[in-house]
């Protein structure tokens, strides 16, 4: 075991489950617990070292719940192996810290934990446009600061994006909720960047806009564009929701921050590396009424030089998906997906993970991203 502080949960359990970091609610300990699992819980909040984690695998570790501030890559899946584990999940829907092909080549299911995020992080990424466009963390500054001398005409103008352009880039889950939300909330149209064609996106604006127009009212549209600079260059608001990848590292850069409208708003609830954090500073820097809202960093935890002392950019330390019920949620998820394994069940079917969370739950593991490589079975009924 690393020198940081553990803890354990069921002592008498005879299959050992290595936990990094303390998560919340009780019922993923319940489903470990009654998987017969002794479950050993980091209560440090530092993000641990990929030695400290090996410290704690040890030689006897059946499987282990990580995060995505840890880089499991061979080191860790080989060690994991070495103790004799059967399984890996991470506490996140997103996995770009894991190489997946190296767990693959040691035979060791990777799980994440998707479909209980989806609507927590669009609506922070919903929060995170608005405190932006009407410059909501400056007037809270400004107030607490005693600045407040009376209403003024001009004092702390905004933008009002009813009835404007949000643009999409990557329409999966969170991006797809968010466009929706924007659209049936502020009644804006969408244009979206993805290589995959959303068409129940285009649909439900579609009906939306009939349904608008069938009251008299101006209706909405959704269109694919394509390409990112098409987006970039109509919306007034643009949410990144890419998977962090070799093509989409710096996928918002100096030249890209270029095309963007004078008084566009930029928001990423993704991954850190997806934006250049220093062009988009030297962007922001030179465009006033640009504004910038951002959850996740290029080195998080570290800020670029400069970001911290800019008015026109919120700055929030990765909490979008940071709701009691999202955070239980994906706690469940993961210890499902554990528990799962270890019980040598199959896996869910894909889709819609909501019966995990109902009282009886699937024999399955909720979601097992390399799954079809192992040759894990499908869940069937
Ligand atoms: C995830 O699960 O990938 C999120 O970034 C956590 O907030």
């Amino acid at each position: 075991m690393s020198d940081k502080e553990w803890r354990t949960h069921n002592p008498p359990g005879n299959k050992r489950v290595v936990v990094t970091k303390e998560l919340p609610g009780r019922r993923w300990l319940e489903i470990l617990t009654r998987a017969g699992c002794k479950v050993e819980i980091s209560t440090s909040t530092d993000i641990l070292s990929i030695e400290e984690i090996e410290a704690a695998i040890g030689d006897r570790c059946d499987g282990a719940i990580g995060q995505l501030t840890e880089d499991w890559a061979d080191k860790l899946f080989t060690a994991l192996k070495a103790a004799g584990g059967k399984v890996y999940s991470n506490y996140a829907v997103g996995y770009n810290n894991v190489d997946v092909d190296a767990a693959t080549n040691q035979g060791i299911p990777v799980g994440n934990t998707p479909g209980v995020l989806t609507e927590t992080t669009a609506e922070m990424t919903i929060a995170l446009t608005f405190a932006t466009a009407r410059r909501v963390v400056e007037a809270d500054r400004f107030m607490r600061s005693g600045q407040f001398k009376g209403w003024l005409p001009t004092l702390f103008l905004g933008e009002l994006l009813w009835h404007k352009t949000v643009g999409v880039i990557g329409a999966g889950r969170i991006g797809a909720t968010f466009a929706r939300m924007m659209v049936e909330g502020h009644k804006m149209n969408v244009i979206y960047y993805d290589i995959r064609q959303n068409k129940a996106l285009e649909n439900y604006v579609a009906a939306y806009g009939q349904f608008l127009k069938s009251r008299g009212e101006r209706p909405v549209s959704c269109g694919r564009a394509e390409s990112v600079e098409e987006v970039l260059g109509e919306a007034d608001v643009v949410s990144l929701h890419p998977v962090l990848d070799e093509i989409t590292h710096h996928l918002i850069n100096r030249e890209r921050l270029a095309l963007m409208k004078e008084h566009a708003i930029l928001v990423n609830t993704s991954r850190g590396p997806v934006i250049d954090e220093a062009a988009l500073i030297a962007h922001c820097k030179e465009h006033p009424y640009f504004r910038a809202g951002l959850d996740v960093f290029e080195d998080e935890p570290e800020m670029k030089p400069g970001l911290k002392e800019l008015d026109n950019v919120v700055i929030v330390p990765h909490i979008a998906s940071a709701t009691i019920w999202t955070r239980e949620g994906m706690a469940t998820l993961a210890a499902s997906n554990v528990a799962a394994i270890l019980r040598g069940y199959p896996v869910w079917r894909g889709g819609d993970i909501s019966p995990f969370l109902g009282d009886e739950p699937p024999k399955a593991a909720p979601s097992i991203v390399n799954a079809k490589e192992l040759g894990i079975q499908v869940f069937r009924k």
